[in-house]
């Protein structure tokens, strides 16, 4: 029988296969053999470059509480809807669910330090990191280059993350270069665009 690399037509031994029960594709597919392991998926994916967000809100005693995030996209202009995906295992992940509602704050390029403290499961992430909570009682990270305030309208699970999808209420943008995520690397446009 050929490998499923031979009937996808591609190379060999470069190739990751993954199988999901959850993956709706249909013979022939390079999808078929085994599931890919956790680490290549992360450096696979880690191909896509992205920018770096900390999604934020507040729990019932006003705590505020967030995590590092590049799965972030808009979903919908009319409505203006986003999405995050937040891990089961993330300690933000219940305080996210049971509020209702999160802050996505977009990390300039100088605040790699920010992006690291949340990436962390400490318990004083916002400790000396300057920030204001605003009306719709979100915490907004100061410097970012852009705040999105944003009620969610839906939850969906999925393997194990969680995805929100945020109706956005409030958003605001600032000058600045964007943090950027490559490779597991952090990076900074090498060109900096003219509103930077
Ligand atoms: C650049 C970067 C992007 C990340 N993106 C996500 C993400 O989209 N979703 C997620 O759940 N965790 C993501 N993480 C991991 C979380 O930030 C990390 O697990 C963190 O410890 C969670 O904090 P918490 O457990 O206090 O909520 C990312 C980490 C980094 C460094």
């Amino acid at each position: 029988m050929p490998s499923p690399q031979a009937r996808a037509g591609l190379p060999g031994p470069a190739l990751a296969i993954i199988e999901s029960a959850n993956l709706a594709f249909s013979e022939p597919s390079c999808y078929i053999n085994t599931m890919i392991g956790a680490d290549d998926f992360r450096k696979v994916l880690g191909h896509f470059a992205s920018g770096v967000t900390i999604i934020t809100t507040c729990d019932s005693d006003a705590r505020p509480t967030g995590l590092t995030a590049s799965a972030f996209t808009s979903v919908s202009l009319d409505p203006p809807l986003v999405l995050i995906c937040v891990d089961h295992k993330s300690q933000s992940h219940p305080t996210i669910k049971e509020r209702g509602c999160f802050a996505v704050n977009i990390l300039s390029a100088h605040q790699q330090e920010i992006s690291r403290r949340f990436a962390s499961s400490r318990l004083d992430k916002f400790e000396g990191v300057a920030h204001a909570i605003s009306d719709l009682k979100l915490p907004l990270i100061e410097g970012a280059i852009a705040h999105l305030e944003c009620t969610t309208v839906s939850v969906h699970v999925e393997g194990d993350h969680t995805i929100f999808v945020g109706r956005v209420e409030r958003a605001r943008m600032d000058a600045g270069e964007p943090l950027l995520y490559f490779r597991g690397q952090y990076d900074r446009l090498a060109s900096p665009s003219p509103g930077a």
